[in-house]
């Protein structure tokens, strides 16, 4: 039997209609910017398999990194106990992160860390006494992940609707995406702004904390907001005692053009959610990274003011040593260097564009809008042509690993274009 046959027997698939979903595709090795079916046949990962591959394909540094681990310890409780990946990992962490995200909470995905994110601020009021603090605001649109409190924040997404009735209260604001040659930017904005202030007004009391992905919405389609913009709405929820969440999940580790999309925002939150990208897309592995302020309200001589909350493989030591290497790798002034020239060749690729809309891109993420969804056929014609893309309704975006060279960025919008206009 074959390898599909024999998937199709056992296997349901995330985020899949299996009466209508295309075969899948047996992958047998990725190297590189590529991934090989069985038959050979080789694809440009051009969405670093959702968001998670930074360098490559077995990497081979990061291969060797979690062999060596694996020979020495392969897991360990982690209540109780720690090992050096860990605080290796961290340490490593804290030199590319503001000087006040200093402690760090591990969970193994990102729908976990904004969990334990939501957690974390709700108990912190609680803890205080201040147990009206029970409600979240979010952007519209905003997508967190498939838990429920993370899907409560992302009720607005549309992914979630089958579960509406069981999610938490969560105030929303509109989300002012904007495009190249957007001329209803600042209308937007100051909607968006509006809202916010009314719902400050009534309601700051009652609200724990404020989440947003910063600049890019990911999952709702690349949706990308100005830095200014978002500066202003923290600055406001600041104002009235609400704490920040930045859920860095997907613009992590490079992808916005500077290591973390905080930077262009020149804001620091109150908590930051990163996990995808951490291990290279090798391992699963998050973090929430808090305060010490936030840290310190945990700490008591009663065990009801402990965060209660853990994961088995929590911290797992393959995960933090692979993590290791891909920062290194990150920070390596090559890996910089490739950002950089990604970055521009995707603008040189947006810039071939015709007849398409809302243009747009942040760092090494490049994206627009066709006229209607993309249908099964479109969605074909990419892999025939060796193009790993996975639009998100009428979205088409590249979100590349790093290894990626300008030139086949280049090629690759040129198929793009022709399939899209044909
Ligand atoms: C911004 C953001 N947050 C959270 C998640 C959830 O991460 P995971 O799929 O690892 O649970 C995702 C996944 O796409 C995401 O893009």
């Amino acid at each position: 039997m074959s390898l599909i046959s024999r998937d199709k027997t056992l296997i349901w698939h995330p985020f899949t209609q299996h009466r209508t979903a295309a075969e899948v595709i047996p992958i047998a090795r990725g190297e590189g910017a590529y991934i090989y079916d069985e038959t050979g046949k080789a694809y440009l990962d051009l969405i670093s398999s959702w968001w998670v591959n930074l360098h490559g394909h077995s990497h081979p540094a990061i291969a060797q990194s979690i062999y060596e681990q694996a020979k020495k310890l392969e897991h360990v409780i982690f209540a109780g106990f720690t090992h050096e990946p860990a605080v290796t990992l961290c340490e490593n962490l804290q030199t590319i992160l503001p000087d006040t995200l200093n402690r760090f909470f591990f969970s193994d995905n990102g729908s976990t860390a904004v969990e334990v994110a939501l957690k974390m601020a709700y108990q912190y009021w609680r803890n205080q006494g201040k147990e009206k603090k029970t409600s979240f605001l979010s952007f519209d649109g905003a997508y967190h992940g498939d838990t429920f409190g993370a899907m409560s924040v992302g009720k607005k997404s549309g992914f979630h609707t089958a579960f509406d009735d069981f999610l938490f209260h969560v105030l929303t604001i509109p989300y002012p995406e904007t495009w190249q040659d957007d001329h209803c930017l600042l209308e937007k904005e100051a909607h968006a702004l509006s809202v916010l202030d009314r719902h400050l007004e009534e309601s700051a009391e009652t609200i724990a904390a404020f989440i947003a992905e910063p600049l890019v919405q990911g999952a709702s389609g690349m949706r990308m907001c100005r830095p200014e913009f978002l500066r202003q709405v923290i600055d406001k929820v600041r104002a009235h005692g609400v704490l920040v969440i930045f859920d860095e999940i997907m613009t992590g580790f490079g992808r916005t053009g500077t290591t973390f999309a905080l930077e262009h925002v020149d804001r620091t939150p109150d908590f930051l959610c990163i996990s995808k990208g951490i291990t290279g897309g090798f391992l699963p592995l998050a973090l929430t990274i808090t305060t010490d302020t936030v840290y310190q309200a945990f700490l008591s001589d009663s065990w009801d003011k402990a965060f209660a909350h853990g994961h088995s493989y929590t911290a797992n030591p393959l995960a933090c040593a692979a993590a290791i290497t891909s920062l290194d790798l990150l920070r390596a002034p090559e890996c910089q260097k490739a950002i950089a020239a990604i970055a521009k060749a995707q603008t040189q690729g947006l810039e071939t564009l015709k007849g398409v809309s809302r243009i747009r891109q942040q760092g090494t993420i490049a994206a627009f809008d066709l006229a209607e969804p993309a249908t099964p056929a479109l969605r074909q014609q990419f892999l025939n042509q060796g193009l790993l893309i996975r639009p998100l309704g009428k979205t088409v975006y590249l979100l590349p690993p790093y290894c990626v060279s300008p030139a086949e960025i280049g090629k690759a919008f040129s198929i793009i274009m022709d399939i899209v206009t044909t």
